[in-house]
């Protein structure tokens, strides 16, 4: 059996026509630019600003996590570009997994497709912990109390309200919100991306309020000093603590990506890609600095150290209905989100069962919502039951790992291309090939080796599984193998 068989490719001509194929089963392109960048940040901002800086500043960087973000995004910049090269000159709905297809062969897309689920699929789950948390943060003030047993992850220790610890049982707010997106997006593209504009701006407009009022209560003294002293061990504070504050705010940056897997669905990709990566993207980072700066200005880092530190910062104002506003715009930007990693997965998947190496339910388009409806209900379900029953900080690590490997290949296919295909059109060319894509390596794998081990280990068994499925069905079903069907 020749090895050949598993790295066959998918030419850039045949990945062309795919992305034109009309008809019952293709998807509606509807998205135009500014609806693409605000997809991007509709992924982006969330869980990761709202939630993770607060502990990042407190226990690694000081007020220095605003250089961690610095240290991140230039990171996510040099991906970025290569994202968007790829995903102008490509432009279908399966991201890394298509560009794979392209440039390593079958096996190793499948790999990609495999590994994207952590970052779609786990991303979702993530994020619906923190919406929870969210949640159940804001009924308290307006003196809701819900059950710590129905609002965790499944047997974790919580305290209950007569004094006593409980045992969790069921993630509930969790699991709530991940069926009530992925009803919407089962009823259609154009409707939900509506819904997530309107999220999307009120989160941002919440942001910038954030960002101008809280300048107002900045006391410079909070900034000093700016790195503050290591404490003898690496990444607590110090320049080492800089760069492990930006392992962790990582997380804040992912979702740009994002915006490549609704290239079937763009009007005008070869344009509009690239805007809506990048234009994103930049967006995100300076809210990112500004907002770092001002939290850490308005109070000492070491307070931050909370579920809600943009409510905490600007509670110093003493003005209660932006503290109350912040959380409703955290829970509103939380929810964009989960929408925008829920409508990506089923787009990654429609592309990996559109050549045969998923069943075709997942490339099944409903003939009158014109959305994959049956795909998109298996993920909300497996989506659903993974945030109830398990705890954010290990979901969120394995989003981490996922995400950073993808992003290393994406890198990696652009400078393969660049030798093996110097002809094809590249709408949007990444600058400073081969430097920005080895770049791009070089800091993703940084990030990555900033992951515990365990982490790695999961990673590991779970491209084992795949692998497991790729020979047991994948490989029989698809082109390469001259199976021949659907
Ligand atoms: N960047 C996204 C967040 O911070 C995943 O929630």
């Amino acid at each position: 059996m020749s090895i050949t068989r598993y790295t066959a490719r998918k030419s850039l001509e045949d990945l062309a026509s795919g992305a034109e194929e009309h008809g019952p089963r293709s998807l509606t392109k509807t998205l135009g630019p500014l609806s693409l960048i605000s997809l991007g940040i509709g992924c982006i901002i969330g869980a990761g600003i709202f939630v993770l800086t607060g502990k990042a500043a407190a226990s690694y960087a000081g007020p220095a996590i605003s250089l961690s973000f610095v240290l991140s995004g230039v990171a996510c910049a040099f991906v970025g570009l290569c994202y968007a090269e790829m995903a102008a000159m490509i432009p279908i709905s399966g991201s890394a997994y298509t560009y794979a297809y392209a440039t390593v062969g079958e096996i190793f897309a499948w790999i990609i497709g495999w590994d994207l689920i952590l970052e779609y699929a786990m991303g979702a789950s993530t994020v619906a912990v923190g919406w929870s948390g969210y949640l159940v943060s804001l009924l308290r003030n307006f003196g809701i109390y819900v059950p710590p047993q129905w609002s965790d992850a499944t047997g974790q220790v919580v305290a209950v309200a007569n004094g006593t610890t409980g045992t969790a049982v069921f993630n509930v707010p969790a699991v709530f919100v991940v069926a009530v997106l992925t009803i919407l997006l089962m009823l259609g593209t154009r409707e939900s991306t509506r819904v997530n504009s309107t999220m999307v701006a009120f989160k941002l407009f919440v942001v910038a309020v954030v960002i101008v009022v809280g300048a107002a209560y900045v006391r410079p003294k909070n900034w000093f000093p700016f790195v503050p002293e290591n404490n003898g061990e690496f990444g607590s504070f110090g320049w080492s603590g800089v760069l492990r504050g930006a392992s962790v705010v990582f997380f804040a940056y992912i979702g740009f990506d994002a915006v490549s897997t609704a290239a079937q669905e763009a009007r005008r990709p070869q344009r509009d890609m690239p805007i809506g990566i990048l234009g994103s993207l930049v967006i995100c980072t300076i809210l990112y600095i500004g907002m770092a700066l001002v939290m850490t200005g308005m109070v000492p880092y070491h307070k931050l150290a909370v579920a809600d530190p943009v409510a905490v910062a600007i509670d110093v104002t003493g003005i209660t209905w932006l503290a109350i506003l912040v959380k409703f715009a955290a829970l509103a930007g939380l929810t964009t989100v989960i929408f925008v990693l829920l409508f990506g997965q089923a787009r990654i998947l429609f592309t990996m069962a559109h050549d045969r190496l998923l069943p075709p339910l997942f490339s099944n388009v409903h003939p009158r919502f014109r959305t994959p409806i049956a795909s998109q209900a298996v993920i909300g379900i497996v989506v659903a039951v993974i945030a109830g029953m398990f705890p954010i900080g290990l979901l969120g690590e394995m989003v981490s790992i996922g995400t950073l490997f993808a992003f290393v290949l994406v890198c990696i296919a652009v400078i393969h291309l660049r030798r093996t295909a110097p002809r094809v059109g590249r709408p949007f060319r990444t600058p400073g090939v081969p430097w920005v894509p080895l770049f791009g390596i070089f800091f993703s794998v940084l990030l990555m080796l900033g992951l515990p081990l365990a982490t790695w280990l999961r990673l590991v068994v779970w491209l084992i599984l795949g692998l497991v499925i790729y020979f047991g069905y994948s490989h029989r079903h698809s082109f390469a193998s001259g199976a021949t069907g659907a």
